[in-house]
């Protein structure tokens, strides 16, 4: 194979994702992938997470955005120079008095990198990648046991590669709506919440919520307006579906989940694939 051609092969083969992340959808990625629209201009994810399909894809047009600040931060670190962060988590082990140590620290009285090495730490060895805080918005999640190693320079460099071609959005998922245009596709995989759940602070608090079901309809309304395409991973056992337009299309899943991401408590969750044109399976 010819150097240019290899190396546009390197640039495109699918990546992990950098961070571990509750409610990712690692698992789930051949299953989108079979449901995407076959072509599209950008990519547009706006609660991005982990952004497992985007690193799994690695589209070359990108918007990815999310309400949590530590992680848009640490994307844009890495994107803009990721030897920085590859020095500063040079010889760093797990070790339980520097989690705690950074789990105290206030991140923005912290310069990009600092804060970006505390997000990267803290996400690597907390409980199963929970991010969740109290009221004032700290971070509150115990240290986890099987949480493998740091990401290696060779990772953080791939990473830093994959997000070249996207912007990082800081915000609500409305923020987005500004860059979506004819032809675009958009991946929604917002929080399942339920009608009276207790808010425990999981992704934040102020983070989505049951009361933010109607505006999500209706940035899928406005979305479909403009001629783009969106996939929206969503459970079944909420109000949603009721308030859904029966034009759009709609495919049940059984997906395997971790009950508090225990091992022992396995069960099978009914979740929904909804989108604005014709949905394929497997
Ligand atoms: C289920 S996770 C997405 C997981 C992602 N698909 C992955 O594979 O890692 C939901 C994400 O929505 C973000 N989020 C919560 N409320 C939001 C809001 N109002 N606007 C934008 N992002 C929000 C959370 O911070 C979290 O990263």
């Amino acid at each position: 194979m010819a150097s240019a051609e290899y190396k546009e092969e390197v640039a495109r083969r699918p990546l992990e994702p950098l961070i571990r992340w509750a409610g990712s959808k690692k698992k789930l990625i051949p299953l989108l992938k079979a449901n995407m629209p076959k072509t599209f201009n950008k990519y547009i994810e706006p609660f991005c997470g982990s952004a497992c399909l985007y690193f799994s894809l690695r589209p070359t047009k990108a918007v990815l955005s999310d309400i949590n600040k530590e992680l848009i931060v640490s994307y844009k670190t890495i994107k803009k120079d990721s030897k920085k962060i590859t020095e500063r988590l040079l010889g760093v082990e797990k070790c339980k008095t520097e989690y705690l140590r950074l789990r105290e620290l206030d991140p923005s009285t912290l310069d990009e990198v600092e804060r970006s090495y505390r997000f990267i730490y803290l996400n690597r060895f907390c409980f199963n990648g929970v991010y969740r805080t109290n009221r004032e918005g700290r971070f509150n999640v115990p240290m986890g046991t099987k949480t493998g190693n740091l990401p290696t320079p060779a990772k953080i460099s791939d990473c830093a590669k994959a997000l070249k071609g996207a912007s990082l959005i800081y915000g609500d998922f409305k923020k987005t709506l500004k860059y979506i245009e004819q032809g675009d596709f958009v991946y929604l995989d917002p929080p399942y919440t339920k009608e009276g759940a207790k808010n425990r602070g999981e992704y934040g608090h102020g983070s989505f919520n049951y009361q933010d079901i109607p505006t999500l309809i209706s940035y899928l309304e406005k979305i479909d307006e403009k001629g783009a395409y969106f996939l929206l991973s969503y459970s079944c056992d909420s109000a949603l579906l009721d308030l859904l337009p029966s034009r759009w299309y709609k495919l049940e899943l059984s997906v395997n989940r971790h009950v508090a991401g225990f091992k022992q408590h396995r069960s099978i969750a009914k979740e929904v694939l909804v989108a604005n044109y014709e949905l394929a399976s497997l």
